[in-house]
């Protein structure tokens, strides 16, 4: 399950955004641009540019989250779109049934856009092959599979302050099996030009396919981190994992937790990212989360922006047209 092509319509642009897998660097690259020109509207007094105004975006939330929901709700409601907040607790046999009749409910309300996330991987695929020709989808979320505008948000972030993707070494670190967030970084940093791309963590949290994805594997936290220049952490998604498979907390934060010590053989520059929530003591030290190497507050704030454009794009009002200026 790629999603590319359901994202772009005949003439390559970007209508859904499911995956960010199989996006080229240009597309890739202009929701970064487009983001840059957002940025700036949520330091001015009056946060709004009447991109999305009189078009209706659904939220709906499958599955609980704070900041990818509120930071979608700020984005739609800085485009002047009005926002729905639907937080549906799914039932775990009629799944595929309450999923098509709460959509068809929606659309006979004429939403414009759903912003989905789903406990399953492929939700937001299905529910795009499933509206009508004009509304759009963006996946925010879906089980172990992709979370595109958290990679985006990610790269934004790398990108202010490292510019040369090409040149970066980048390690992320923890339960990459049931991350939906390293795999969508994995092929955004793919596509962006970035060679030295490092998965680290535990055998038991590594999938098997994963060095088909053009990354580098270590065990060892300390040989992993070696001269990185972005160290991306994951927190450890205990609602997905059987105990089985792990150490205790203790365990896991004395071999795989980032500390201020750890951080001391990676590149003298390197910033600290987490996409949250975070769990200090277990994969991350208070003193680093806090430290000032840490741009995790940054990712926040990069997200209402990665958002906007995400939304300007695929409901076709590019912010190039003069909208979004001073
Ligand atoms: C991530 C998610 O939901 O996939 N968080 C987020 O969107 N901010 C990562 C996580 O839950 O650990």
């Amino acid at each position: 399950m790629t999603g590319h092509s359901i994202q772009l319509d005949q003439h390559g642009r970007l209508i859904h955004f499911l995956t960010t897998e199989g996006l080229s660097r240009q597309i890739l690259t202009s929701i970064l641009d487009y983001a840059e020109s957002f940025a700036g509207v949520s330091g001015r007094a009056i946060k709004k540019v009447p991109l999305l105004r009189g078009k209706t975006v659904a939220n709906l939330f499958f599955e609980s989250s704070t900041r990818t929901r509120t930071t979608f709700e700020l984005a739609a409601k800085r485009l002047s779109a009005d926002v729905l907040n639907i937080n549906i607790a799914m039932s775990a046999t009629s799944k595929g049934e309450a999923l098509q009749d709460t959509l068809h409910t929606l659309e006979a309300m004429h939403c414009d856009l759903f912003v989905v996330r789903h406990g399953n991987s492929g939700a937001a695929h299905f529910i795009a092959g499933q509206v009508a020709d004009n509304v759009r989808v963006i996946n925010a979320g879906d089980g172990r599979h992709a979370h595109p505008t958290q990679a985006m948000l990610d790269m934004f972030t790398i990108r202010r302050h490292k510019p040369d993707f090409e040149s970066l070494r980048i390690a992320i670190v923890g339960d990459i099996a049931h991350s939906r967030v390293a795999r969508s970084n994995i092929h955004a940093l793919n596509t962006l030009g970035v060679s030295d791309i490092r998965v680290i963590a535990p055998k038991t949290l590594i999938p098997e396919d994963v060095e088909s994805l053009g990354v580098q594997v270590f065990h060892d936290l300390n040989e992993g981190l070696r001269d990185v220049d972005v160290i991306t952490m994951l927190r450890l998604q205990r609602e997905r994992i059987s105990n089985a498979v792990l150490p205790s907390e203790e365990e896991y934060f004395q071999c795989f937790g980032l500390t201020e010590a750890r951080l001391s053989v990676a590149s003298p520059d390197a910033i600290v990212m987490h996409p949250g929530p975070i769990n200090r003591g277990i994969e991350i030290d208070s003193q680093v989360a806090d430290g000032e190497r840490s741009v995790i507050l940054q990712q926040v704030s990069h997200g209402i922006a990665i958002r906007m454009a995400v939304m300007a794009m695929v409901m076709g009002v590019a912010p190039g047209d003069g909208m979004v200026g001073e």
